[in-house]
């Protein structure tokens, strides 16, 4: 979407994943803090965001949203306030049918959705100053293009404040394999590709609710194609540091989120990580890959028996690879200089883990743990069309 914002993937913190509808003023506040004084401000997590709940579960007399008075005393001005004051960025949820999903699960009260009060929630928003709106769709029925119009009023609301809004939508009834796949670039700057993610490497789940981080990875490397500039593939908030994987598997998760340009919401409670969550969220090889303003999403260059070679070209004519092993052993991986796209006789591999440099003529290889992956940024030579003609590659989007 092109609104002057999220040219790169956006990155920041979520209430969802570990507090749900458990949220108040003072946990945002607190997380606000420790963003910044455990610098990931400023390594770029700057979107701080309040998903379901935050509301009251009335509009006021003129219709008007309301924060929900006992969670959120000061009010969401103040939050706002509270947060750019620190350098962070506002986010905040809404749904566009009648009740958000809390709502329709019973789960809390109301039925606030913007739907016939788009312009008007989308003012309230500005007005507070938010950055960042999640938009979440919650009401099951429709086709594919009620969802577009419904989230292209919100779009054009967003639009039409003025304000730099990322707007990020969750189609729900449309994802893999429940619904099309669809590039929503034309409405959005970042779309969910998947149900809900939960803290497990491997729920079975390819089209139903909850997916573990290897369910989420298949489906969302096919839609490479679609990432760019203003809008990315969301393989959903992470799971780091929320326990249920092995070490291995939470830097697997990381990586490929980092190469699939994949929007970096941390979703743990940051005030108290261990030292392992802290390194991988932390970063900042993997984070610049992430963040490269060419925008691409790594795309598939091989794939044996679901061990997957991904690159994914960087501004500078740098190439960054994964090498993905979802298998239950150790394996070599092997791909090559050419088939990333690139052209000479001499490179240097960094390992994005452990900053090792290597030099190579061409051979691109490493062992890899199972469930690990491995990550190279490729630097020397030149940039060629890939072997594979893959690097282009887009796919139906189906799984
Ligand atoms: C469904 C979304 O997928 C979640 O990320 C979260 O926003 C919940 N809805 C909130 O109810």
């Amino acid at each position: 979407l092109e609104n002057g914002v999220a040219r790169t993937p956006p990155m920041g913190w979520n209430t969802w994943n570990t507090f749900g509808c458990n949220i108040n003023e003072t946990l945002i506040k607190q997380t606000a803090d420790a963003l910044v004084s455990n610098g990931m401000r400023d390594l770029g997590y700057q979107y701080v965001v309040v998903d379901d709940c935050w509301f009251d579960p009335n509009r006021d007399s003129s219709g008007n949203l309301q924060a929900n008075a006992s969670r959120f005393p000061s009010g969401m001005r103040a939050l706002g306030d509270y947060l750019h004051a620190r350098g962070l960025k506002f986010g905040i949820y809404q749904v566009p049918g009648a009740r958000t999903c809390a709502q329709s699960v019973g789960t809390y009260p109301g039925s606030t959705g913007s739907r016939g009060h788009e312009v008007q929630d989308a003012n309230q928003f500005a007005a507070w100053g938010v950055d960042f709106l999640k938009y979440d769709w919650c009401d099951g029925s429709g086709t594919i293009n009620d969802q577009v119009a419904t989230f292209a009023k919100m779009r054009d609301a967003l639009r039409a404040t003025g304000r730099p809004i990322v707007f990020s939508i969750n189609s729900n009834s449309f994802h893999c394999c429940t619904g099309p796949q669809r590039n929503w670039g034309d409405v959005a700057n970042m779309w969910r590709t998947t149900e809900d993610i939960t803290n497990r490497w491997d729920t079975g789940n390819t089209n139903g609710y909850p997916m573990g981080v290897k369910n989420i990875i298949d489906i969302t490397v096919p839609l490479a194609g679609y990432a760019g500039p203003g809008g990315f593939t969301d393989p959903d908030m992470m799971v780091v540091g929320r326990g249920g994987m092995t070490d291995t598997e939470m830097r697997t998760h990381f990586a490929m989120w980092a190469v699939m340009a994949s929007p970096l919401i941390a979703g743990n409670d940051v005030r108290s990580m261990d030292s392992a969550t802290s390194t991988i969220l932390k970063n900042s090889r993997l984070i610049a890959i992430n963040q490269d303003t060419l925008g691409r999403q790594g795309a598939q260059v091989a794939n044996d028996g679901g061990r997957r070679v991904l690159a994914k070209p960087l501004a500078g004519g740098d190439v960054a690879v994964a090498l993905y092993n979802p298998g239950s052993s150790a394996a070599t991986m092997t791909t090559s200089a050419a088939a990333i796209g690139k052209s000479g006789s001499s490179f240097t591999l960094t390992d994005a883990w452990t900053g090792a440099v290597t030099t190579t003529s061409g051979a691109i290889s490493a062992s890899v743990p199972a469930h690990g992956t491995v990550v190279y940024r490729v630097s020397g030579g030149g940039t060629a069309t890939p072997s594979s003609g893959a690097l282009v590659s887009s796919s139906s989007g189906r799984c």
